[in-house]
């Protein structure tokens, strides 16, 4: 149990290990900006910008993005004023950043390293089916799961009636890029970040990763 609030929290785990659906849990339950790189990195290239059509090429082959498209990209996000409390000091939910040891260190350059880091533990097999089987909303950005979490309504979104996608990463080949990828370049970060991780067991049921993820949450006084 910590004394200070923690506003500035990062969820870090291997890709499919459920980041995305408990942020957006934590988002409703506690009101937190989710930043999401990799969600603001599908709209830039469905937009069609510049970084955008950049960052899909490494994408698509499962790479990271290289670190100073992603340093500017979230240096500017965490400027906007729903990253921060009434007092002005700051409040956001990362999901997926920082990814490497240089995007921790150019977070910690601008005086905003997290105060709380929630790691969520799920083993290889586990995250090569759920990512296999997820289907994602272009239009509002829910997530389902053919076998886990199907749509009322086949292949069509719950939240907003549009038809869901394969993400062109969720391949098992470029699955498994991903994950060598995590290991060598982000699971550094459990070290870096010691004194402030948390870690979850995400190989549980959604709404009991999401509980013990809020738990961890509040227990850092995060109201
Ligand atoms: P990003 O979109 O961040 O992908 P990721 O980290 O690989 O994570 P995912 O979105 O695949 O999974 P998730 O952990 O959010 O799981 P989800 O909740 O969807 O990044 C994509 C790419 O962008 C990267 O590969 C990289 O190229 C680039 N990028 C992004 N940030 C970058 C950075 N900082 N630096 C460099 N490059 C960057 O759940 C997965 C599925 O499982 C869903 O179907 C869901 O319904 C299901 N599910 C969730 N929880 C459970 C549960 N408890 N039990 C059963 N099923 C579950």
């Amino acid at each position: 149990m910590t004394t200070s609030v923690a506003h500035k929290i990062i969820l870090v785990g291997p890709p499919g290990a459920g980041k995305g659906t408990v942020a957006k849990g934590l988002v409703d339950r506690f009101g937190l900006t989710h930043l999401s790189t990799g969600d603001m990195l599908r709209a830039a290239g469905a937009a069609g910008t510049e970084v955008g059509t950049l960052a899909k090429t490494f994408m698509d082959r499962g790479a990271l993005v290289p670190d100073e498209v992603m340093v500017k990209l979230i240096s500017e996000r965490v400027q906007a004023n729903d990253c921060r409390n009434p007092d002005g000091s700051p409040r956001f939910l990362l999901d997926g950043f920082p990814r490497t040891l240089p995007q921790a260190d150019a977070l910690a350059a601008e005086g905003l390293s997290p105060d709380l880091v929630i790691f969520l533990d799920v083993p290889t097999d586990a995250v090569v089916r759920r990512l296999c089987g997820r289907r994602t909303c272009p239009a509002c950005g829910g997530v389902h799961h053919v076998e886990f979490a199907p749509p009322l309504k086949d292949g069509m979104c719950d939240r907003c009636g549009a038809a869901l996608v394969h993400r062109s990463d969720d391949q098992e080949a470029t699955i498994r890029q991903r994950l060598a990828a995590f290991e060598a370049q982000t699971s550094p970060l459990v070290q870096r970040y010691g004194s402030v991780i948390a870690r979850v067991d995400g190989n549980q049921a959604p709404e009991v990763v999401l509980k013990a993820a809020a738990a961890v949450a509040r227990a850092h006084g995060v109201t």
